[in-house]
C-alpha cells in the first residue's frame, strides 16, 4: 500500500471505526452502556455529551459490548461506505442481543437522522433511533424502549447546542480535547448530506465555550480543537450584554485563557475565513499555525456544480493570503474525485491546484452519491467507479510526494512539541505534535512529562512521522 494511501486509510478508519468506552467512578451499580463512534470529530465530541447525559442517569460504562445493557452507535452518513460499515456492525450487535435478553441497541447521529424510523420499523435492527439534536431525550427513549415501545426522536433544532452540558471525555489522553462551538451547516454543498442530517447552523454561547476551555485547563489539558462544520461563520450575540462575538474574537478569547494552552480549530470554509482570523493566529503564539481548508476540486466549473461558491483563482488567492500573513502556516485539505460530469481535464486541474498549494496533509475521497442531496436531484452520477478510483489514486500518489517534501523540510530544524503520551511502539519514546500538527517521536530524556512542551531537534522523517532528540 502506498504510504499516502496508508495515511488516508488511517484517517478514514480513525473517523469511522474507533470504539470508545469510559470508566466512571461515581455510577450506581447496575446498568452499563457501550458507545462506538463513527464519522467526524463532531460525532466523537457528541458522544462525550451523550456519555454525560447517561452518567447523570446513573449508567456506568463498559468496554465490552457483550456485557452492556445499552449499546449505542453514533453514526455517519457522509459516504455510502460509512453507512455500510455501520450496518454490518449493527448486525453483529443484533447477534449479541440474542444472547442477552433485555439489551437495547440505539442508533445515534447522522444515519439515525437520515433513515429515521426505518432501521427500527422496517429492518428491526435497533430499539432506539435518536438524531443529533435530540440527545437530551435519550433517558426517556430508553424508558420507552424498556417498556417495549419505539424510542424515536429525530427532531432537529434551531437552538440546541448542549452548551450547558459538561462532556465526559472518552478515551482521552488528558492533554487534548475537542470543544464544539457550532452545530449544523447552512452551506448547501451539492454533494453533502450534512445540512440534512445536522440541520441549521447555530453557535454556542461564547461564555459556555470559555467556561469549558477554562475547566479543561484547570484539570491539566494543554490543547483544545474548536469544532464546527464551518467554524468561521461562528457568531454569538449575547442578549444581556449586547456583545457580539465573531470567530476571530472567540479565537482570541480562547487563546487568552492560558498561554500554555494550544488552540486549534476545524473546519474552515475557504469562503468564510477572514483576514481578521489570520491576524489573530499571527498575534498569538499559542494559536496553531495550521489551517484545514477543504478545496474539494481544482476546477471552477466543478466547484460551481458543487455549490462551493468560490473559483479556482479565488481559492488560490486565499492560499496566497494565508502564506502572506502566516508564512509558516501548515495547510491541509479535502478533495473529492469523480464528481458528476468531471472531465479528465478538470481532474488535471485538481492535480495542478495541488501542485500549487502543496498541502501538508490531504484527505481524499471518490464521490459517493448521497440520497436527498442537491447533486442527487440535479446531476447524474456518471463517472464510472473505476475512473473515480483511478483519479483518486493519482491524487493520492501526488499528495504522497508533497507530504514527504513537507516532512523533509522539517529535518534539521527544532520544534516545540506538546507531549501527548508514550509512543505507540515503545514506552522509551514520547509521542507529541508540532504546532503544524505533525507527529514527532523522540527518546525520553531528562524529567519531561506528558503534557510538557519539549524542544525537539528533528533528525529524520517518514511520510507520516518526524523523529528527533530533545534539546531541553
Ligand atoms: N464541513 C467540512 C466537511 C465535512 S465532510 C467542510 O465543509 O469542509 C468531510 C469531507 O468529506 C468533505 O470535505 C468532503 O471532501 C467529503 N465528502 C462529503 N460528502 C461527500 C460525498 N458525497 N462523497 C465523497 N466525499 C464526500
Ligand atoms: Fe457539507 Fe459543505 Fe457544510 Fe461542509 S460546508 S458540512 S461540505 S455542506
Ligand atoms: Fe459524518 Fe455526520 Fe460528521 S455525516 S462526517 S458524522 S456530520
Amino acid at each position: 500500500m502506498e504510504l499516502a494511501e496508508a495515511l488516508n486509510k488511517e484517517h478514514d478508519e480513525k473517523r469511522q471505526g474507533e470504539a470508545f468506552s469510559i470508566s466512571l467512578s461515581n455510577t450506581i451499580k447496575g446498568k452499563k452502556f457501550y458507545i462506538e463512534s463513527y464519522g467526524c470529530a463532531m460525532n466523537f465530541s457528541d458522544s462525550e455529551v451523550v456519555a454525560a447525559i447517561l452518567h447523570k442517569e446513573g449508567f456506568g460504562s463498559t468496554k465490552l459490548f457483550e456485557e452492556a445493557d445499552l449499546i449505542l452507535v453514533n453514526t455517519c452518513s457522509i459516504r455510502e461506505k460509512a453507512e455500510l460499515t455501520i450496518r454490518k456492525r449493527l448486525t453483529e450487535f443484533r447477534q449479541a442481543k440474542k444472547n442477552k435478553p433485555g439489551m437495547l441497541i440505539g442508533i445515534l447521529g447522522c444515519m439515525a437522522e437520515r433513515l429515521k424510523a426505518k432501521l427500527l420499523e422496517e429492518e428491526k435492527l435497533v430499539d432506539i433511533v435518536i438524531g443529533p439534536d435530540a440527545y437530551r431525550s435519550l433517558p426517556n427513549l430508553i424508558k420507552e424502549a424498556e417498556g417495549g415501545q419505539k424510542g424515536v426522536n429525530v427532531l432537529l433544532s434551531r437552538e440546541e447546542t448542549y452548551g450547558d452540558i459538561s462532556p465526559i471525555r472518552l478515551n482521552s489522553n488528558g492533554i487534548t480535547a475537542y470543544v464544539s462551538i457550532t452545530r449544523g451547516c447552512n452551506n448547501m454543498c451539492s454533494f453533502c448530506v450534512v445540512p440534512f442530517t445536522r440541520g441549521r447552523e447555530r453557535s454556542r454561547s461564547s461564555e459556555s465555550i470559555i467556561n469549558e476551555v477554562q475547566s479543561l485547563v484547570d484539570i491539566g489539558y494543554k490543547e483544545v480543537t474548536l469544532l464546527g462544520q464551518n467554524v468561521d461563520s461562528y457568531y454569538w450575540n449575547d442578549e444581556t450584554t449586547k456583545n457580539n462575538t465573531t470567530f476571530a474574537q472567540l479565537l482570541e478569547q480562547v487563546a487568552l485563557v492560558s498561554p500554555q494552552l494550544r488552540v486549534r480549530f476545524s473546519t474552515s470554509h475557504p469562503k468564510d475565513i477572514t483576514d481578521e482570523v489570520l491576524y489573530t493566529i499571527a498575534k498569538y503564539d499559542n494559536i496553531c499555525n495550521y489551517i484545514h481548508l477543504p478545496v474539494q476540486s481544482g476546477s471552477t466549473r466543478v466547484l460551481q456544480m458543487m455549490n462551493r461558491t468560490y473559483t479556482r483563482e479565488w481559492y488560490k488567492a486565499k492560499v496566497d493570503r494565508i502564506k502572506e500573513i502566516l508564512p509558516n502556516c501548515g495547510l491541509s485539505t479535502d478533495i473529492i474525485t469523480g464528481f458528476c460530469s468531471e472531465t479528465e481535464e478538470e481532474h488535471r486541474e485538481t492535480y495542478s491546484l495541488m501542485e500549487y498549494c502543496k498541502y501538508d496533509l490531504a484527505y481524499m475521497y471518490f464521490y459517493s452519491e448521497r440520497p436527498g442531496t442537491l447533486a442527487e436531484k440535479r446531476y447524474t452520477d456518471d463517472i464510472p467507479e473505476t475512473t473515480k478510483k483511478r483519479r483518486l489514486q493519482e491524487i493520492i500518489d501526488l499528495h504522497r510526494i508533497h507530504s514527504l517534501e513537507s516532512m523533509q523540510r522539517d529535518v534539521n530544524k527544532t520544534f516545540t512539541v506538546l507531549i501527548e503520551g508514550n509512543s505507540k511502539k515503545s514506552a522509551d519514546f514520547w509521542q507529541g505534535r508540532t504546532d503544524h500538527n505533525k507527529v514527532v517521536i523522540f527518546a525520553k530524556e531528562g524529567n519531561l512529562q506528558k503534557g510538557d512542551y519539549a524542544k525537539v531537534h528533528i533528525d529524520r522523517c517518514t511520510a507520516g512521522t518526524l523523529f528527533g532528540i530533545t534539546t531541553q
